[in-house]
């Protein structure tokens, strides 16, 4: 009961975080000190975990030498990039904003202290936010976390907000987007799930009794259903903000699923979806970011579940004729917004949602690969929370075997390897 009791407080904070604007870090308004600042060895720089303090210390380490996030400046000097970038006829991709924007902590020259170095890559300041003014005080004890967060640390602990952060970069934002230009310059595909992602960057914290007590106990079902309630509004977000604002002739196609277009003709596998409701040879968006909406609004709001339907089938059908399409945007936010009250049911409903998407697996809904993407890392983190992944390994692998090339994906091989499930 605790956790949800907390998880609800946070909400109600993030429900006020507009309000308050918690702006990602590379928009707001603070200087950046730079890796440099954060990196010494009393500070978070030691070799080995500490005790002495709250937090680790070792958090340098642990970024410069397992989180790829230290490492997405230099890429930008390799051959993928180079070719990325030739494609594009930029003279080089590690001086292109359109780059740095994601691969680095670009904030303007004006925005950086005398440390900071753009060859940091994503650094501390990139998520925790510039440090011009908690850097002296955030170690002082007597010092909030709530105080810290208000001289200008970006609250990751808060779900909502690190749905934000990590999805500016890795699904794209107002500001930046990776386009089907960049794409088709080569470009790998952006694809998130929060809590998998969180799990993989290595997280350099623990949480423990002490980080119970000063923030919250991080329950990584919580953490997944916040990060889809928040992709569906970014989605919602891209397609306002870039659908059809290019001056090409075409709408933005990186918004589109991908594999709509790319397969080969021999591979006829179009199937009528209920959710989508295009005639055969549409163009779909990539609706990843709703496709494990339906599940949990099936299981915590059932008596809504066909009004999403439609709206979701409105957004497609909008999305191909441009008519309506703001409407329909709109709509679906303020659905949204009734779903994220329901949310605080999610820890004790778990099991149910994900039952519900094996269901839907098993009856062959998730017929594009970014669906099934999602549902696989669902199903992988849920079993888990149920304390029955251990008994379903094998299957979880057979599983993720149907998802791991995005190009041979079978949505009839999924459903049968759906329909595989044993002892849940
Ligand atoms: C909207 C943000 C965004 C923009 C803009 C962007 N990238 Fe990326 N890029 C990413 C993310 C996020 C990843 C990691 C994807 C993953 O692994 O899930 C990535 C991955 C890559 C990779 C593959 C890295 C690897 O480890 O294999 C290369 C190469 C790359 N980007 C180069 C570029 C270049 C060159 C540009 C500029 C033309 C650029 N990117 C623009 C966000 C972006
Ligand atoms: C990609 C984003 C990202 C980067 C880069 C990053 N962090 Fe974090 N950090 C997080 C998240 C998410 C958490 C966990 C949520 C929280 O407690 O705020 C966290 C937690 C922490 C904590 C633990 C706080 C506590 O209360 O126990 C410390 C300390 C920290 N980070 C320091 C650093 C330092 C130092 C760097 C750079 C060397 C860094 N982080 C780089 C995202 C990031
Ligand atoms: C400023 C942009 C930016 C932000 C913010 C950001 N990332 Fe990233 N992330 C990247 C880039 C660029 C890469 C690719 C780096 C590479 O391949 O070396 C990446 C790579 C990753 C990877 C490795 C992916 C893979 O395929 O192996 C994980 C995991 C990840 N990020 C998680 C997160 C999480 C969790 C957050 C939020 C707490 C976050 N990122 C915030 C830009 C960002
Ligand atoms: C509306 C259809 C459509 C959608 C949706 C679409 N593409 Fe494309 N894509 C194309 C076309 C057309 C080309 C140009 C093909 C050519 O030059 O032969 C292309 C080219 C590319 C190329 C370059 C291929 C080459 O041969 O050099 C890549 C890579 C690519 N797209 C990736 C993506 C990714 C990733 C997505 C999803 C985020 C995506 N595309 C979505 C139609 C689409």
């Amino acid at each position: 009961m605790k956790s949800v009791q907390i998880f609800f407080m946070s909400l109600c904070f993030l429900i006020c975080l507009p309000v308050f604007g918690s702006e990602i870090p590379q928009y707001a308004e603070k200087m950046h000190m730079g890796v440099a600042t954060c990196a010494s060895g009393v500070c978070h720089g030691s070799i080995r975990p500490r005790s002495a303090t709250n937090v680790l210390q070792n958090e340098f380490v642990t970024w410069s030498r397992l989180d790829p996030h230290s490492n997405a400046y230099n890429l930008l000097f390799n051959e993928d990039s180079k070719r990325i970038a030739r494609n594009l006829g930029l003279s080089n991709a590690h001086e292109a904003a359109l780059c740095l924007d994601c691969h680095a902590d670009n904030v303007p020259s004006e925005r950086r202290g005398p440390k900071f170095q753009l060859a940091d890559g994503v650094g501390c300041e990139s998520c925790h936010g510039g440090s011009e003014i908690y850097l002296s005080s955030h170690t002082d004890p007597n010092q909030s976390h709530a105080q810290n967060v208000e001289d200008g640390l970006y609250p990751t602990d808060d779900v909502l907000a690190r749905a934000n952060l990590c999805f500016s970069c890795h699904m794209g934002d107002q500001n930046k987007i990776a386009s089907h230009e960049i794409m088709g310059a080569g470009h790998p595909r952006l694809s998130i799930e929060l809590d998998t992602f969180t799990a993989l960057e290595p997280p350099h914290y623990l949480v423990d009794s002490d980080y119970r007590k000063r923030k919250w106990d991080e329950d990584s079902v919580v953490v997944w259903a916040v990060g889809q309630l928040q992709a569906a509004r970014q989605t919602v977000l891209l397609i306002e903000e870039h659908l059809n604002k290019s001056d090409d002739r075409f709408p933005e196609l990186s918004l589109f699923d991908c594999h709509a277009c790319h397969h080969p003709m021999s591979d006829i596998k179009w199937r009528q979806n209920k959710t989508v409701g295009l005639p055969p040879g549409s163009v779909r968006l990539n609706d990843a970011g709703l496709s494990m909406i339906f599940p949990m609004v099936e299981v915590l709001m059932p008596e809504e579940s066909r009004s999403f339907a439609k709206l979701s089938r409105d957004l497609h059908l909008a999305s191909s004729k441009t008519v309506g399409l703001a409407r329909s945007l709109k709509d679906l936010s303020v659905f949204l917004d009734e779903f994220e009250e329901k949310l605080n049911l999610i820890p004790e409903r778990s099991k149910d949602v994900m039952l519900e998407i094996l269901k839907m697996g098993q009856e062959g809904k998730f017929r594009d690969y970014v669906a099934a993407e999602q549902a696989v890392m669902a199903v992988d983190l849920l079993l888990q929370a149920n304390g029955t992944r251990g008994r379903s390994e094998v299957w979880l692998n057979e599983l993720y075997a149907t998802v791991e090339n995005q190009d041979s994906y079978n949505p009839l091989a999924f459903q049968k390897a759906m329909r595989g499930t044993t002892g849940l």
